[in-house]
């Protein structure tokens, strides 16, 4: 009996690990968005005008997943299912919430960053809040016309080992530091980059200082590409790279400088052009063999 009990034991807490394994997977999951996202507003003001454009926007990208807001008729074979977006759940979460999703996506639910335009994403929220009668909009102070007007500096100070970003406005005859603009800074390698420290704020000189680790290679004159993305609250998102030798000088040929298999054509090894060229000479053979056969085709018809 006791070993019966133990069996039974084993089992029902192995259906239970299970379930909830699958369980989890199965049930949608909170959005885990960053409070400074979440609080994110749109520039763009939700109207008939901008839905309108949203629709239009949603009916291509969205509706084949999230059917017809309000009509439930989303697309059930997935898991987890798409919500009906004009449902209380999603309604609930913040604009900011949205447009994270959005850019981000997860699971089946695919990542518009680079597919829609910031104004078009916002707009297919604006769609997507024309079926809230209670929504009200907070309309953010982000004017992106503005962005080209944002200057971004970069000096490394060699005795506290830090990078100093810059952040200015330049607006007719003045410069105007950026104060409270979030700066993330990176360092380009070969695949992606490399965050530095967490995002800063800059200060009222519009200046944030990032400790930069001794010990990252450089290229072989010890040069770092630095890539840094400043989001302003009214002048909006703006990105800005520089070289500054601040690495270790590494001698290791570039990816792109060798032959290798991801190189273009002029820097391709030489077996996979023999392979090209080898493989266009069968076929002008063949090509010239089967004109041949036509030819002796032809000729015996006219005997
Ligand atoms: C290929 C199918 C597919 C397409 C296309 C798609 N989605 Fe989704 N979407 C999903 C799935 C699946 C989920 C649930 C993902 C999860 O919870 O992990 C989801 C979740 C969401 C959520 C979160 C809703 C909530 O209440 O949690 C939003 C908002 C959303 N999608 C908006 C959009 C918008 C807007 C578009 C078009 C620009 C779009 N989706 C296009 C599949 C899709």
């Amino acid at each position: 009996m006791a070993h019966f009990n133990k069996a039974f034991q084993f089992k029902t807490r192995s259906i239970i690990v299970l379930l909830t394994v699958f369980g989890f997977q199965l049930t949608a999951q909170n959005w885990d968005v960053p409070a400074d996202k979440k609080a994110k507003n749109s520039y763009i003001k939700f109207d008939k005008t901008t839905a309108s454009e949203g629709e239009g926007i949603y009916t291509k990208n969205c509706a084949s997943c999230h059917g017809n807001p309000s009509k439930g008729n989303v697309l059930k074979s997935l898991k987890p299912t798409p919500p009906d977006l004009a449902s209380s759940g999603t309604q609930k979460l913040t604009d900011g919430e949205l447009f994270y999703i959005l850019n981000t996506g997860r699971g089946l639910m695919p990542s518009f960053k680079d597919v829609l335009s910031e104004s078009d994403r916002w707009k297919v929220i604006a769609y997507v809040r024309s079926f809230n009668k209670s929504y009200v909009q907070v309309l953010s102070n982000t004017d992106p016309t503005k962005s080209d007007k944002v200057k971004v500096t970069m000096v490394y100070n060699h005795e506290t080992n830090t990078v100093r970003v810059q952040v200015v406005a330049k607006e007719q005859n003045t410069s105007l530091p950026l104060k409270d603009a979030e700066v993330l800074l990176f360092a380009k390698r070969y695949f992606g980059k490399l965050p530095i420290e967490k995002g800063l704020k800059t200060d009222e000189s519009g200046v944030a200082n990032f400790v930069y680790p001794k010990d990252l290679p450089g290229n072989k004159l010890g040069e770092v590409e630095l890539l840094v993305k400043v989001n302003d609250e009214v002048y909006g998102e703006v990105e800005s790279s520089t070289k500054l030798k601040i690495g270790i000088p590494t001698d290791k040929p570039g990816l792109t400088q060798q032959r290798a298999i991801w190189g273009v054509l002029a820097k391709a090894p030489y077996w996979i052009i023999a392979l090209y060229l080898l493989g266009i000479a069968t076929f002008g053979v063949f090509v010239l063999y089967l004109v041949k056969n036509l030819f002796d085709f032809w000729k015996k018809g006219q005997q």
